[in-house]
């Protein structure tokens, strides 16, 4: 796993946004290979995506053979609610650059068979050749999408509750009242993740701290899922000087010291 520290919030966007855009100009995508990227929501990508609608806008990145896979969505809204995880992409992302709606893919939140949405879901990451990167955030427990602390290691797309903690910080985008945040979700599985053949997570800000330091110092524990990554192949961690703050002082120098520019 590589943990890249940047001094603040911009500085990881910008690491993360021109890792993404040379990942994906090296890889040459085309009509019969398309680049497969696994797409968050949430306030930490935010920053990304506004550096990657301006690469595409300066012409520097092109998403016309991009095919996306979005983590996760809530149980129970439809398109039309400003909170579903489909109207923040299409808000703060997919108006806003040259990708065919087509392309583009989102668990259905809505859909009588979510069981069944989700298996199709598996199927169709499949179809299209697998994830090539995952791009992610991270709950303050520590969850990947919508893994949360107890998901199994091995876990796929599925239904999953939402812990009362992540109702709670969640609650900011329904008027504060955690009653409001749909109570469960579909969200693609650790295993689904690990299967990515990349991985790159966006962590800032001092409420990262305790689950970035499970993350990267603790065991691989399906109480904080995203130590799933210490497993993974290819794993980056990109994270500000902020969400260092409960992580040991040698670790700190030892990741700024083996990636130091
Ligand atoms: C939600 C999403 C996660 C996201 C997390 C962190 O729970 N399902 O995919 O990583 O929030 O959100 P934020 O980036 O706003 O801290």
């Amino acid at each position: 796993m590589r943990l890249i520290i940047k001094e603040n919030y911009g500085s990881a966007c910008l690491w993360v946004s021109e890792y993404i855009t040379g990942r994906i100009n090296a890889f040459r995508a085309s009509a019969q290979r398309p680049f497969v990227l696994g797409l968050p929501t949430g306030s930490s990508p935010l920053g990304i995506y506004r550096e990657l609608i301006s690469l595409n806008k300066m012409g520097k990145l092109s998403f016309e053979h991009i095919i996306t896979f979005n983590m996760d969505e809530y149980v129970g809204l439809d398109a039309a609610h400003p909170q579903s995880y489909k109207a923040f992409m299409r808000e703060n992302l997919f108006k806003h650059i040259d990708i065919p709606e087509a392309q583009t893919n989102i668990l259905n939140g809505m859909a009588a068979d979510l069981a069944g949405e989700c298996d199709n879901y598996e199927k169709k990451i499949i179809e299209a050749g697998g994830i090539e990167l995952f791009l992610g955030g991270m709950g303050e427990d520590g969850h990947i999408a919508f893994n949360e602390p107890g998901s199994s290691l091995t876990s796929r797309t599925r239904i999953k509750t939402l812990t009362k903690e992540t109702r709670e910080v969640n609650s900011r985008f329904f008027e504060g009242d955690p009653a409001k945040v749909p109570a469960t979700a579909l969200t693609v599985g650790v295993g689904t993740i690990m299967e990515a053949r990349e991985v790159v997570i966006i962590a800032c800000g001092r409420r990262k701290a305790r689950a970035l330091a499970a993350a990267v110092e603790g065991c691989v524990t399906h109480l904080w899922t995203l130590s799933c990554l210490q497993m993974h192949p290819k794993a980056i961690i990109v994270c500000d000087e902020d969400a260092t703050d409960e992580l040991k002082v040698g670790t700190v120098r030892y990741f700024k010291d083996i990636e130091r520019e």
